[in-house]
């Protein structure tokens, strides 16, 4: 709490109130509305929460007119140029980063559960083998509370931090087994022998017939990724994770409901919008013409992979998957006419009075999915793909929040609906008009 206050004075009562202002470690003040419904009787009103801090987090900080990031204080792209994604996985959860008795025990527990129930990929064979990859992970992760409920006291610590490092390790197996299960490939067991992004690679591409090596650029790659997807403060799905958790429901049924979140296409569903919406316009020849539609308020299409609540600026991803695609496209030997249109629609929007004006810049999203394509992942796995970085933000924030005293998320509402009328017997109702 800073010494800073705001007064509020409600002329219809000529009432008075002081509020506290909440200043964080840094970031923009914040006002402490708690009590203004008790005091005053009014409640605050903002749709999409657009001027609405819901909690105090130690975790992740956004700048979003700078287009800053960091987790823990570290800045992104030291984390992008140095780190494996495991190691800021471990920064995420406990603050720190690892030293290295820490970082082999972390990674010897994370590899220790990476394998599921055998029952869990019964149940993922029951799925149409044309399912989504979203809706099967979200239906198998939130059915991880019937395989493993022997760990489900929400009030013991230890129980959380098993269940945390559970959907970490767990999340890459059940999204590749997803895939097979759609390619009606056998379930690929994970090889512990290999590292975090290598497995996944291992348990997507190997078949029982043929040598499979991982391409270390494609490792790399993933590794990139995984770190950039990692955290975003309280985005949607996180915010979603929160609010289940703060019910204290288990932390499966929690990341199941961010899954689902996530899926939307304003949300992680955005990637793969935007490698269709490539595909859709199909050559740069084309791209005035569907940017012309973007600002058209009478036609839906949107571009996607641009615009963000918080950055008024580059996303600072962005700006790093970017780069990271010409180097990975170099290195695989692959070059790709999509890359060359989004760079296209990037420098049309840039330039252009309705992008500029409303700050639209390109987000995590525009550039992700060009490198997802040149690793052989298809798109309906790109979501998959976030979620799995994602993950390890959704366990960190549902730790926190289960760590330290909070209360049920229960916002209130403008009510306008009808006012208060009497029950009409069924024959005496005539059609509303
Ligand atoms: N294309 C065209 N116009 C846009 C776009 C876009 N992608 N994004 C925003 N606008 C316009 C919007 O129509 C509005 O115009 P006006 O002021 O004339 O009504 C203005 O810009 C402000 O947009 P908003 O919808 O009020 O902004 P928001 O903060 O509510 O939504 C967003 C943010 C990310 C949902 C939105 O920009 C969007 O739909 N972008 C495309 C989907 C996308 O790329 N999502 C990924 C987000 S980043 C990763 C993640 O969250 O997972």
């Amino acid at each position: 709490m800073s010494d800073r206050k705001l007064l509020v004075t409600d002329p219809a009562s000529d009432q008075t109130l002081e509020l506290p202002v909440v200043a964080g470690s840094e970031g923009d003040p914040t006002i402490d509305i708690a009590k203004l419904y008790p005091s005053l009787g009014y409640f605050t009103f903002d749709p999409g929460y657009g001027s609405t801090a819901s909690c105090q987090s130690d975790i992740t900080f956004i700048d979003g007119q700078q287009g800053i990031l960091r987790y823990r204080g570290y800045p992104i792209e030291q984390l992008a140029e140095n780190a494996s994604f495991l190691e800021v996985a471990y920064l995420l959860l406990y603050g720190e980063l690892p030293t290295s008795t820490q970082y082999a025990e972390f990674e010897r527990d994370i590899t220790y559960h990476t394998m599921v129930h055998e029952k869990i990929n019964n149940f993922i064979n029951g799925f149409h083998y044309d399912a989504h990859p979203m809706a099967i992970l979200s239906g198998v992760v939130g059915s991880m509370a019937a395989f493993y409920h022997d760990k489900l006291d929400v009030k013991d610590p230890e129980q959380r931090e098993l269940a945390a490092k559970r959907l970490i390790a767990k999340m890459p197996t059940i999204a590749a087994a997803a895939y097979r299960h759609h390619m009606g490939w056998p379930v690929a067991y994970p090889r512990n022998s290999l590292d975090y992004s290598e497995r996944f690679l291992d348990m997507m591409f190997s078949v029982p017939a043929e040598q499979y090596t991982v391409n270390p650029v494609a490792a790399k790659a993933l590794n990139l990724l995984f770190i950039l997807h990692a955290d975003h403060e309280q985005n949607a799905s996180t915010s979603t994770v929160r609010l289940v958790g703060s019910t204290g429901a288990n932390p499966y049924a929690c990341v199941s409901a961010g899954l689902a979140a996530l899926w939307g296409p304003a949300h992680g569903g955005a990637n793969e919008a935007v490698l269709n919406m490539l595909n859709e316009i199909g050559d740069i020849s084309k791209a005035g013409e569907f940017m012309a539609r973007a600002k058209d308020k009478n036609d839906p299409f949107r571009l996607m992979g641009f615009g963000h609540r918080v950055y008024k600026n580059f996303d600072p991803r962005a700006t790093i998957i970017r780069q990271a695609c010409y180097e990975v496209l170099e290195e695989l030997g692959q070059s790709d006419p999509l890359l060359d249109l989004a760079m296209e629609l990037e420098k049309i929007a840039l330039e252009d009075e309705y992008f500029v004006e409303r700050k639209l810049y390109p987000n995590v999203d525009f550039y992700s999915g060009i490198i997802y394509k040149a690793l052989g992942i298809p798109t309906s796995m790109f979501t998959a793909m976030f979620a799995i970085g994602r993950t390890v933000g959704w366990v960190s924030h549902w730790l926190e929040q289960s760590a330290s005293a909070h209360r049920i998320g229960r916002p209130r509402q403008v009510y306008t609906g009808a006012t208060a009328r009497e029950y009409t017997s069924i024959d005496d109702r005539k059609p509303s008009a």
